[in-house]
């Protein structure tokens, strides 16, 4: 396949990148570079199935190539980065979308669309179905991302719709890993981090808001198979298991080895209580379920963060 990589440079961009490349098929990232860095890709550059371009998905960008497979995964994605790029992530969740699903209708190719658990909000039910409408505040200090992925989503149907085009929407929960932006606030790279240094670990409310949280490989495999599939309805991708952010937080000073006290700050605003997946519909029509054991993904995520410039 030849396929176009959007947000090809990010932290699951590229990881996305290598799966693909490995398995012998022609890679472009597209990326602006606002929350992404060429480091991420850089082993790639020299692989002549692969090529890096900037560009920005909510202007008019040139490209002259064919694609089988047109995948948007550019976007600012934790709340740290949305929140200071709110409008960059509005266009990214509108026009940007516009024009990717343009170009993949020009192409005939397929179109795969990296949406999220946040479509649910703050859930007032649990585990989280894809049936599930949400609980989402559309004018709230988390809107511009959840309600630019829920607008995609919309824009998406109206396309397969309209079309015919063959559109996939995959909603992924939390996904960690090698490569997370050290800067974007998000509980597994904070926690890591600010381990690493001995430093205080902060935990917002009482940290018994819980989240799930899947290693970045089990996601990757997830996506390809739900790329092959003929779903074009959402599909949950996470891993179901369960820990509070206490728990989170006491696990990664074990596993670092380090001296980190967790202290409490207030919750933010909208900050979702529960977010677990209902993987059943992924697990039935995709064959697919996370491999990786919690401690096991963060050891390797760890060992990345240590290897990195963060822990010198
Ligand atoms: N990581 C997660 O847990 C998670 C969960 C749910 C959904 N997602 C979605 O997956 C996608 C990737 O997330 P990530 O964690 O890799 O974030 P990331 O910030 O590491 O990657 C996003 C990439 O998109 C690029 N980008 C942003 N706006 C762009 C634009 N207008 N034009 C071109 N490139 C642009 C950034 O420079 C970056 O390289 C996002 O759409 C995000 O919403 C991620």
């Amino acid at each position: 396949m030849k396929i176009l990589i959007a947000g090809g440079a990010g932290f699951l961009g590229s990881h996305l990148c290598d799966f693909f490349v490995l398995r012998g098929h022609s890679v472009t990232a597209l990326d602006n570079f606002l929350t992404g860095k060429k480091e991420n890709v850089k082993h790639l550059l020299k692989d002549k199935n692969f090529k890096l371009k900037k560009a920005d998905i909510t202007k008019n960008f040139d490209i002259n190539e064919r694609f089988d497979a047109v995948l948007h995964f550019a976007s600012p994605a934790s709340p740290v980065h949305y929140s200071k790029h709110c409008i960059e992530t509005l266009l990214a969740g509108s026009s940007g979308t516009f024009n990717l699903l343009n170009l993949a209708k020009k192409n005939k190719a397929v179109f795969l669309f990296a949406s999220t658990s946040e479509v649910y909000g703050d859930p007032l039910i649990s585990p989280q179905k894809e049936s599930y409408w949400g609980n989402v505040n559309p004018i709230g200090k988390r809107s511009m991302y959840d309600e630019a992925k829920r607008f995609s989503e919309a824009l998406i149907m109206s396309f397969h719709n309209l079309y015919g085009l063959d559109t996939k929407i995959v909603r992924i929960f939390n996904t960690y890993g090698p490569r997370m932006n050290i800067n974007d606030g998000r509980a597994v790279p904070e926690f890591i981090i600010r381990s690493l240094k001995n430093k205080n670990v902060t935990v917002f409310g009482k940290g018994t808001q819980t989240r799930s949280f899947c290693f970045v490989d089990d996601l990757t495999e997830g996506i390809y198979k739900l790329l092959l599939s003929k779903e074009h309805l959402p599909v949950n991708i996470g891993n179901p298991f369960e820990i509070t952010l206490n728990e989170l937080a006491k696990t990664v000073i074990r596993l670092t080895g380090s001296k980190s006290k967790i202290v409490y700050k207030p919750l933010p605003e909208d900050d979702p209580k529960r977010r677990k997946p209902d993987i059943g519909k992924a697990a039935r029509i995709l064959k697919w379920k996370p491999e990786v054991k919690l401690e096991d993904g963060l050891k390797k995520t760890i060992k990345y963060f240590q290897l990195s410039e963060v822990s010198k």
